[in-house]
């Protein structure tokens, strides 16, 4: 699993050239559910839903802590949809999702069911992931990033449009008709109380590029060993071939950091590793025992939690040692088991 990560020096990460071949890893499908993330060190999503008959409306709201900060943010921007200044030009995906599936045509009402939940939960998240990269692009703007780096997150802001829209047309095909996208998850973002300045931001692209994005990966990535439908493993490998990029933002934002700003960063980074998982094991995501149901983008509890507690010890301890920073406690953690309660 490490080698995508050797991609991220600044010198040649950003070229997608080396990396997409399918045998790795995201989705961003994480949801939390608004119990457990006012330690304002990650990403989520406080389970409410906007106003509007299309989820699709954009609003702008805080709510007011009693000492008078925000604390909620919400991402607000104008896009509405993936355009033609995206990866592919405008188009939805690289290569055209198929049209035929008899393995999807065999699947009874109940287990199309459980698909459709799946992957519609899906849409709503990778909904809510656009949102952040317009935190994220904000973030790299402020703080002078390499334009490559800027390029990206633009990039991955119409990314995840393309995987709200792939995702709910996935689950139309389950579900046999065309669904309308489903409400809008609202973003929260951490506000690791005690940063700002450059350290917030950076520990924003941290937080959501080089945790959350690489844990999605490792979603996906176990969720593609399990794919074997022909509609579903397309999907899960498009899905891939972006999240793979986005987390590498992260490792890359971290590699232009000088010694003065990683001895900044270091203290945050177990508990934000903690947190990023705590959410990832806390959603309530639908898990089948259908075996069937695997084969079409919906891994097991198992393998998800096998792959999550994975990308620690194979993607982010290696990462984060490879640009200096201590990995001792996390390494403790780990070893214990990786305890999120
Ligand atoms: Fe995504
Ligand atoms: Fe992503």
């Amino acid at each position: 699993m490490r080698a995508w990560l050797d991609g991220c020096d600044r010198s040649h990460w950003c070229d997608g050239s080396h990396w997409c071949d399918g045998s790795h890893w995201c989705d961003g499908s994480h949801w939390c559910d608004g119990s457990h993330w006012c330690d304002g060190s990650h990403w989520c999503d406080g389970r409410d839903r906007l106003d509007g008959r299309d989820g699709r409306e954009r609003v702008d709201r805080g709510c007011a802590r009693s000492d008078g900060r925000i604390r909620l943010r919400l991402a607000a921007h104008e896009v509405m949809t993936y355009g033609s200044a995206g990866r592919w030009g405008g188009q939805l995906t690289a290569r055209p999702l198929p049209e035929a599936d008899a393995e999807l045509e065999a699947l009874d009402d109940s287990q199309r069911e459980e698909l459709v939940a799946v992957w519609l939960g899906r849409a709503a998240s990778e909904r809510r992931v656009a949102d952040a990269f317009e935190v994220i692009r904000a973030a790299l703007a402020d703080l002078r990033a390499p334009d490559e780096l800027i390029a990206l997150a633009t990039r991955g802001v119409d990314d995840e449009y393309r995987h709200e829209e792939l995702s709910r047309q996935v689950a139309s095909r389950f579900a046999g008709r065309e669904l309308e996208p489903p409400p809008r998850l609202t973003l929260v973002v951490p506000d690791h109380p005690g940063a700002d300045g450059e350290l917030l931001h950076t520990l924003h692209v941290l937080g959501h590029c080089a945790m959350n994005e690489t844990f999605a990966s490792a979603f996906l990535e176990t969720s593609l060993t399990f794919a074997r439908a022909p509609l579903a493993r397309v999907a899960v490998l498009e899905l891939l071939s972006d999240e793979i990029d986005h987390a590498r933002l992260g490792w890359a934002h971290l590699s232009t950091l000088d010694d003065a700003r990683r001895r900044g960063v270091a203290p945050w980074i177990t508990s934000m590793v903690k947190a990023n998982l705590k959410m990832w094991r806390d959603t309530p995501r639908p898990y089948s025992t259908d075996p069937l149901v695997h084969r079409h983008g919906a891994p097991p509890a198992a393998a998800v939690e096998a792959a999550l507690t994975g990308a620690v010890a194979d993607l982010m301890i290696p990462g984060l040692e490879r640009f200096g920073l201590p990995t001792a406690s996390l390494r403790a953690w780990l070893a214990d088991g990786a305890p999120t309660d």
